[in-house]
């Protein structure tokens, strides 16, 4: 009896923990960009920038090949592809020793087409999760006044 208990217990307390897909997606991101200091840096957006964003005081941006390939590219029309990785470090102080997060947006083939495919997470320092992550109205209905969702100026 003591161990059904027991049994029952476990059980409860793993499905407790189970992850939804969205957060899955969120900690494969992760470690998929892991090392992204060394990516591309916007050459109008490079190092550490003000802003009077919602993402912090200071923040700095790195591209993976895909999305900096077609950063630039004014064909009417074009959009970043499957694959397109931006990423956003923000800080409270301008020479950014005091990280306050790190927002991640990765295009995923029909992930979400009505807001062009863009999935959006963002993490603590740590790689933890905030509870933002997946189709966010929170990130897209402010990000939608840009070119495929892209704010920063410059691009
Ligand atoms: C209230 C507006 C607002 C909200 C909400 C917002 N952002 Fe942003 N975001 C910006 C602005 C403005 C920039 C441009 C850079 C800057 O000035 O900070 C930006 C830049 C970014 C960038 C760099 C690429 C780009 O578009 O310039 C990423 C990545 C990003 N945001 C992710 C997110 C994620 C993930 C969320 C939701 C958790 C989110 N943002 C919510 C305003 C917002």
């Amino acid at each position: 009896m003591i161990k059904k208990k027991i049994l029952l217990l476990l059980f409860f307390s793993c499905s407790e923990k189970e992850m939804t897909l969205d957060e899955e997606i969120a900690v494969g991101v992760w470690d998929e960009i892991n090392g992204y200091e060394s990516w591309t840096q916007p050459g109008n957006f490079s190092g550490i920038q003000e802003s009077n964003s919602v993402h912090g005081n200071y923040v700095q941006i790195w591209l993976n090949e895909i999305s900096s390939e077609f950063l630039h590219d004014t064909t009417a029309g074009k959009i970043m592809p499957s694959g397109s990785i931006i990423i956003k470090e923000a800080y409270s102080d301008i020479l950014g020793e005091n990280t306050t997060g790190i927002t991640v947006m990765k295009k995923i083939t029909d992930y979400d087409p009505t807001h062009n495919d863009w999935f959006w997470v963002s993490y603590k320092f740590n790689g933890s999760l905030t509870g933002k992550n997946g189709a966010e109205e929170f990130c897209y209905s402010c990000h939608h006044s840009g070119k495929d969702y892209v704010l920063f100026n410059g691009q």
